[in-house]
């Protein structure tokens, strides 16, 4: 069930009188229990303003928001039971904090839900623990703590209310190489170990690519596009006139390719036939179904318009058993969103390698 969000509009009260000017306009989306998902898009965009739908900040002007099932703007449902589920970091969340110990600030929100002390203070170090902020930090004033530490005492304070959604606006900005990988590594796992659903915004699009199973793109307050991480990057023309970048290492990749280095599968002929059908088995391997070389991995929709390329995806199709539909269907989509994530620098190094072993000049 999870976030359904239909057709939903935002303008902002000083932006009324501007007709055109919507923050945003006709969203809709489904985020469901345990995805990972990331919201990119150019400054101005709307992601924060969507962000601030998602736990009932901001009221749609138009459209429909349901909670697993339930109508989140009907007058009946419960905002503070929204929160609690799905909790908002904001960009910079130790701005927020204000309380005079470690532990008072994390027992902040668990307090605010009504349990006791006890209670509060189990889950504000359960939380400490799983941010790795040592006990002996428990009695510090929050203000006294580095960037770093405190950016985890107001994550702790968020997790210590156990959300089953974590919504994070640009929660590495500011953040140095190691605390940025230390976060990244704690919010995969939350993901993977504790089930916890995560919606990213970013604008860098190489730790994008290396988290989220799925992207959602924004442009002028619009949902453009939805697909999976492997998908959209696909997209390098349409993203960049929307003023976004795909990952570096996924532009080196493609360099490669366009300069000859390796072919792509969809380049072979039928001489290469066997070759091609290793490359097949060895990026089916790495990165499941593959459609058109390096370019459509993992269930690309096929493009009518390249011939050569649908001959190749029958071939993968038959290969793997596996149907590949003109339009996907949900299911198919919730599959992929389940899988690896593609676009590493490991998983494009070990596609280059491979490929070039086939097709090695
Ligand atoms: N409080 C506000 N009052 C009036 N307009 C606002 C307000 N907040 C945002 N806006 C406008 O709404 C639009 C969407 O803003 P939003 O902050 O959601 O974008 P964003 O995609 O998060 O951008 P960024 O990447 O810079 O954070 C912009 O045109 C912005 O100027
Ligand atoms: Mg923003």
């Amino acid at each position: 069930m999870g976030i359904v969000l239909k057709n939903i509009s935002y303008q902002y009260k000083d932006q009324w009188q501007e007709e055109k000017q919507y923050a945003i306009r006709d969203a809709s989306f489904l985020l469901e229990k345990g995805e990972y998902a990331a919201l990119i898009g150019h400054s101005g965009s709307g992601k924060s303003t969507l962000l601030q739908h998602l736990n009932g900040l901001l009221q749609p002007m138009t459209g429909e928001y349901y909670f697993d099932g339930e109508n989140v703007f009907d007058g009946k449902f419960a905002l503070q039971k929204l929160r609690q589920k799905v909790a908002l970091c904001f960009q910079y969340p130790e701005y927020q904090l204000f309380e005079e110990t470690v532990l008072k600030d994390i027992t902040f929100g668990p307090k605010n839900l009504g349990f006791d002390q006890k209670t509060c203070e189990e889950k504000a170090r359960k939380a400490m623990e799983l941010v790795g902020i040592s006990s002996k930090l428990e009695n510090a004033s929050p203000f006294a703590l580095s960037g770093g530490q405190k950016r985890r005492v107001a994550l702790a304070g968020i997790l210590a209310m156990e959300p089953e959604y974590l919504i994070l606006d640009e929660p590495v900005a500011g953040l140095d190489g190691k605390g940025k990988e230390n976060l990244f590594s704690l919010l995969r796992y939350l993901n993977e170990e504790k089930k916890i659903t995560i919606l990213l915004v970013s604008h860098d699009m190489d730790d994008v690519a290396a988290n989220a199973r799925r992207v959602l793109v924004m442009n002028h307050g619009q949902l453009v596009m939805d697909d999976t991480t492997e998908n959209v990057f696909a997209r390098e023309k349409e993203l960049k006139a929307m003023g976004l970048d795909i990952p570096q290492a996924l532009q080196f990749y493609n360099n490669l390719r366009s300069r000859g280095y390796f072919k792509s599968i969809s380049e072979t002929t039928q001489e290469d036939d066997a070759a091609t059908v290793d490359a097949v088995q060895i990026t089916e391997k790495h990165f499941g179904k593959t459609v058109s070389g390096g370019e459509k991995q993992a269930g690309a929709v096929v493009n009518e318009k390249r011939p050569m390329e649908t001959v190749q995806a029958e071939r993968s199709e038959k290969h793997t058993g596996a149907v590949v539909n003109e339009k996907k269907t949900v299911e198919t989509v919730q599959i992929e969103r389940s899988g690896k994530v593609p676009l590493t620098v490991e998983a494009l190094a070990a596609r280059i390698l491979e490929e070039n072993q086939c097709f090695g000049k």
